[in-house]
């Protein structure tokens, strides 16, 4: 089966031809990172507007590059939550109109449940990747989520939640961080280059939850405890010290992520950790969980790198296996700014949320 997949949940519009078996056609993604960047963070209405410029030139893009016509399309994949909802409706609006005019199946993805099966793309450079197998568990951690999950299969009733951030994702508060010492937007990147220098024992920050044996998370201490430094000292003038301070915050962030990773692998009985979200391009993340896999005795799979930044391949194939079995969302096409996934993780300080749809 070859899926056209749309993804238009945040801030980049991109569109994919995949077969299901996970083998990748074309994958193109036009980013807005320029045009939100002088803002510091993403503007939701700059978003929509945006998407709605260069949807139909990236769709027409991605079927060209897979050398496909319309007609050998055998359905039509859509991010339909979670996300900002002008951004979703665009997506979904252009799927469903062209799933019409094309008389093919269309079908609503989870943007989580992309993130975590994007393990199963097949790049053409990629030689020699083995996808992981069922059951695994994956740590999604990307500008909008963390959270980690036991995958049994594709269906959103074998996803389950172990355990997600209670506050800021983790690419949220190296994005934060990063805004606070006045480094740009995205700051993931920016951060992960100085740390790669620094001491991260020259400054002293707390480990995030590290004495709680749950499997949640939480940055906004962490964010915060900069925040003081930078009140206390000033953004670092120096160099030297500004590495310190990034590699300080990348290893208190990379510590808690990894840690509770092998955590949840060990406690699930399961023998794979698979990494997703663009955090799992962080150089420090990749190591320290190369290096606790090993000694733990688990298998890590960290998918490329296209793979793991916000993409249509993920959306298209999660989308197959929902084709495969015969489903049709046309004509109920519904988005949302919550993940379909049941969630158990208690945010902020608020009653435990246990919430579906
Ligand atoms: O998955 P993604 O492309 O989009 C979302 O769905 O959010 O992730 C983007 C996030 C941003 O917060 C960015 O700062 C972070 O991933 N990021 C990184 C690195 N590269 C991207 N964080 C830490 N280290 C990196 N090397
Ligand atoms: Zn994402």
């Amino acid at each position: 089966m070859r899926v056209l997949g749309i993804e238009t949940s945040c801030d980049e519009t991109a569109a994919a031809v995949v077969e299901s078996d996970g083998r990748v056609l074309s994958d193109v993604v036009h980013t807005q990172v320029e045009l939100h960047s002088r803002y510091g963070g993403i503007v939701p209405e700059l978003a929509s507007r945006d998407h709605l410029r260069f949807i139909l030139p990236v769709v027409t893009r991605a079927l060209e590059e897979a050398q496909t016509e319309r007609d050998q399309i055998d359905g039509i994949a859509i991010t339909s939550q979670p996300g900002l909802t002008g951004a979703l409706l665009v997506g979904a609006q252009f799927a469903q109109g062209l799933a019409w005019a094309m008389q093919k199946p269309v079908v609503a993805v989870d943007h989580l449940t992309g993130h975590l099966l994007a393990a199963f793309l097949r790049y053409p450079n990629a030689v020699g990747y083995e996808p992981p197998e069922f059951p695994f568990v994956g740590l999604l951690c990307s500008g909008g989520h963390t959270a980690l999950y036991r995958v049994e299969g594709f269906g959103l009733d074998q996803i389950f939640e172990l355990g997600a951030t209670r506050d800021d994702a983790a690419g949220e508060a190296f994005d934060k961080v990063a805004k606070l010492l006045g480094l740009g937007y995205p700051g993931g990147p920016i951060v992960d280059k100085l740390a790669r220098e620094g001491d991260p024992q020259a400054i002293n920050l707390s480990r995030p939850m590290k004495a709680k044996a749950s499997l949640e998370f939480s940055f906004s201490g962490l964010k915060a405890e900069v925040a003081r430094y930078v009140q206390q000292h000033g953004v670092p003038g120096d160099e030297p010290r500004l590495r310190d301070l990034c590699a300080a915050f990348q290893h208190a962030v990379v510590n808690s992520l990894v840690s509770k990773s092998v955590r949840a692998a060990v406690k699930e009985e399961v023998r794979t950790l698979v990494l997703c979200g663009g955090v799992a391009a962080n150089r420090g993340l990749r190591e320290a969980a190369a290096l606790a896999t090993s000694e733990a005795g688990l298998k890590l799979l960290i998918p490329p790198f296209a793979a793991c930044t916000d993409n249509a391949a993920m959306i298209a194939f999660a989308g197959s296996q929902k084709l495969l079995l015969g489903q049709n969302d046309s004509g109920n096409l519904r988005v949302s700014p919550r993940t379909a996934l049941l969630r158990v993780t208690r945010k902020g300080s608020g009653p435990r949320q246990v919430t579906s749809k």
